[in-house]
């Protein structure tokens, strides 16, 4: 799981003054809005004595612990300790929770989970354009499965699963082949064209793939001339290795909307009926069918290469693996099983871009990375 991206946290719509909390790369975190509705996400662990504070309550912009009243602001300083010290107003400069810069896109919350400065930071990718023009209509469907992130966006990238494993589709013949493949160091895109209804290869039908590794996003843009146009987005979150929280985000153009095929052809629009039964159907139904297979599928993190037999379709999927274990070299990646040995003890936390502008007065510790020698100081101290 990599640290310094953007993840997908909560629906924008749906937090309020009341603390929420979320779990991503296996840490607790918690959300809150101030007065002015701004929207803010902290370490959700009291530096004082451990306390889940998304338990607490927001008062004046700042979030207090439910176990003795401590007050911390946005930006995760304590800025009150009622009980228990001399200068209650005045607590120490160790007194202070990580805190994770956020932003509304899509509808949806995202937090920035890593310890980037602002100037090094990836921007949340543009990838729906279309989102904000008011030509489509718009559903947000969230899911949590126990299926690992990356193995989700597999399966989004998988062009070939769709005949065999969703119902809507299993009339159509099997036949894919990928054109017009594009690379780059965050993301891939790939149109994988596909055999028409009478059996006959076409440039022109198929699905477009997407993926970017910033924001842990696919997006799927199906061009098929006996369904309407449809965009289907899909934001994994790793709520921790095995478990993703999903937020997919369905567009379909309205019948006013002029869209066209890739042919040139105009494409059909449907009204807002058509459109809800769709966004059901997907999560009642195809979100289901796709989970029935990924929870059979290991093993249950990302295979090696060398352990799976892939083929020329399969080009698009590895590409996803394999830009998201390059940029986990970049970004950092969390030791995952350094950090299960001494979870019993220790509390560690996602550095936040305020541990790099000041290292030290920090009361929690930072999540070990791979290849940051975590692994040889544990086989010293046992
Ligand atoms: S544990 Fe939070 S104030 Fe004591
Ligand atoms: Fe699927």
């Amino acid at each position: 799981m990599n640290i310094n991206n953007w993840y997908a946290a909560c629906i924008a719509g749906e937090l309020s003054d009341k603390p929420q909390q979320v779990t991503i790369l296996g840490a607790d975190l918690v959300f809150f809005r101030d007065d002015t509705g701004a929207a803010y996400c902290l370490s959700d662990l009291c530096i004082h004595r451990g306390a889940s504070l998304s338990i607490g309550e927001c008062k004046n912009g700042t979030i207090v612990c439910p176990q003795h009243g401590w007050n911390y602001n946005s930006e995760g300083k304590c800025t009150l300790i009622p009980a228990g010290s001399k200068n209650p107003a005045k607590p120490p400069k160790r007194a202070r929770v990580p805190s994770y810069p956020v932003q509304e896109k899509y509808g949806l919350l995202f937090v920035f989970l890593g310890d980037m400065a602002e100037d090094e930071r990836p921007e949340i990718p543009d990838i729906m354009p279309e989102y904000d023009t008011g030509d489509w209509h718009i559903g947000i469907i969230p899911r949590s499965k126990d299926i690992s992130y990356m193995r989700m966006h597999e399966n989004y990238n998988d062009p070939c699963h769709v005949h065999y494993v969703h119902e809507f589709a299993a009339w159509l013949p099997k036949g894919v082949t990928i054109i017009d493949h594009e690379n780059a160091d965050t993301h891939v895109k790939a149109f994988h064209a596909s055999w028409n209804a009478k059996g006959q290869y076409s440039e022109h039908i198929g699905l477009m793939m997407e993926y970017n590794v910033i924001s842990s996003v696919s997006r799927n843009t199906n061009y098929q001339p006996d369904y309407p146009y449809q965009i289907v987005t899909a934001y994994v979150t790793p709520v921790d290795e095995l478990n993703s929280q999903i937020f997919m985000i369905i567009l379909m153009a309205k019948e006013t909307t002029k869209t066209f095929g890739l042919d040139g052809k105009e494409l059909r629009g449907v009204g807002a009926e058509e459109h809800q039964m769709l966004v059901d159907m997907t999560r009642d139904q195809v979100m289901d069918e796709d989970y029935t297979v990924l929870k059979t599928t290991r093993p249950r993190l990302s295979a090696q290469f060398t352990e799976e037999l892939l083929v020329e379709t399969d080009r698009t999927l590895a590409q996803v693996r394999k830009i998201t274990q390059e940029y986990a070299v970049k970004a950092g990646e969390i030791d995952t099983v350094a950090l299960a040995a001494l979870a019993n003890n220790h509390i560690h936390v996602i550095p936040c871009p305020g541990h790099k502008a000041d290292p030290k007065n920090w009361v929690h510790k930072t999540v070990p990375l791979k290849n940051s020698g975590i692994r040889d100081e544990l086989k010293a101290v046992s």
